[in-house]
């Protein structure tokens, strides 16, 4: 199949993308951030309730995110026009109020926000208006009071779509993340994994990973993994052996169009490795590099407009991947309900 034939938008609409993590917002602060290449000023009242607006003064376009938390509501830096957490204009300072000006009737795009185990979701509506998600942002396999226990964001120069592929694709592993500590592109070894469709995409089934995974090593013999993805860059790994649970999530977040932030989040109950995590920390730095590396290789090289190729079997979750973009884009265009493509089957290679 050629990606060139596929015709759906780079961004998918009525979903939840990750935009940061709580911790980044402290109560009575505001923050900027670009993403789906929209202007969003996110904010945390002195209550501790986040919000986000479209960061655009709608009375002379200066950056909302300029100016301040006040009483509970935006101030813009530029004549002081308030805005409350809902969108809605709150004050006007200029008005001596004869001039039929009603502030309440002035708003600015406000985004559906979600909050859960110290994870900030946004939901991106086609619609504008749309002030309330359609459906519940993604839920993690852990306690409602988990918080993480590890995070690393890189910045990949890239489409969101490469970087997505980039990190299901499951043949770069000997060959980009070559470790005398991992394993080497010696090690290659035939591979049967079983897939099923899952809310939004596809589930690599609970299995027992290969014995000659560090992780295994460390965690024991009864260690079983589940990873599943779902749109729109949505993709979480459950590993259980015994009492231990170590779950990753990994997100892609378009900042534009050109350019993807890539989080991983690790949420885990292991308190003996508490005095390891600058090494973890570390081990997770450099393996999302020698990621970002290869896509970082590769966009400069899409400058010469190459044919791209996806084969049997280790290139099918990325060709799902693209369907389930496709058919989503379809639904949500014609305003039908989502059918999930993904087969249930089970793919062979070897990594
Ligand atoms: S530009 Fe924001 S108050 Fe005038
Ligand atoms: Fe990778």
């Amino acid at each position: 199949m050629g990606l060139q034939d596929v015709k759906t938008p780079l961004f998918l609409r009525n979903l939840w993308y990750f935009a940061l993590h709580s911790h980044a917002l402290k109560p009575g602060r505001i923050l900027h951030r670009t993403l789906l290449g929209e202007p969003i000023v996110f904010g945390r009242t002195e209550e501790g309730e986040v919000f986000a607006l479209r960061d655009v003064c709608p009375h002379r376009g200066v950056p909302l995110s300029a100016g301040k938390m006040l009483e509970g509501t935006v101030e813009c830096p530029y004549h002081g026009w308030r805005f409350k957490p809902s969108g809605q204009c709150a004050h006007i300072p200029s008005l001596v109020g004869e001039e039929g000006v009603d502030p309440s009737k002035i708003g600015v795009r406000k985004y559906p926000l979600a909050e859960k185990n110290g994870l900030v979701w946004i939901y991106m509506a086609e619609d504008p208006q749309v002030r309330e998600a359609a459906t519940p942002a993604p839920d993690l396999p852990i306690r409602p009071d988990a918080r993480p226990t590890l995070i690393e964001t890189q910045l990949f120069p890239c489409p969101i779509d490469h970087a997505v592929v980039g990190l299901m694709d499951p043949a770069h592993g000997p060959f980009v993340h070559k470790a005398w500590w991992w394993r080497s592109s010696k090690s290659i070894h035939a591979k049967a994994k079983k897939y099923a469709p899952s809310h939004l995409g596809f589930t690599m089934v609970t299995h027992k990973p290969s014995s000659n995974s560090t992780l295994y090593k460390i965690l024991g013999g009864d260690m079983t993994t589940e990873i599943s993805f779902q749109l729109p860059s949505t993709r979480v790994e459950h590993i259980k052996a015994g009492r231990n649970q170590v779950v990753g999530l990994t997100t892609c977040t378009p900042l534009n169009e050109h350019e993807t932030e890539v989080t991983q989040t690790f949420f885990w109950n292991l308190w003996w490795i508490a005095p390891f995590k600058p090494i973890a920390q570390q081990v997770a730095r450099v393996f999302m590099g020698q990621d970002r590396y290869m896509v970082t290789l590769q966009n400069d090289w899409l400058k010469f407009n190459p044919r791209l190729m996806l084969i049997q079997d280790a290139d099918v979750p990325a060709m799902w991947y693209y369907r389930l973009k496709k058919e989503w884009a379809e639904a949500t265009a014609a305003r039908k309900p989502f059918v999930n493509p993904v087969p249930e089957t089970t793919l062979h290679w070897r990594s």
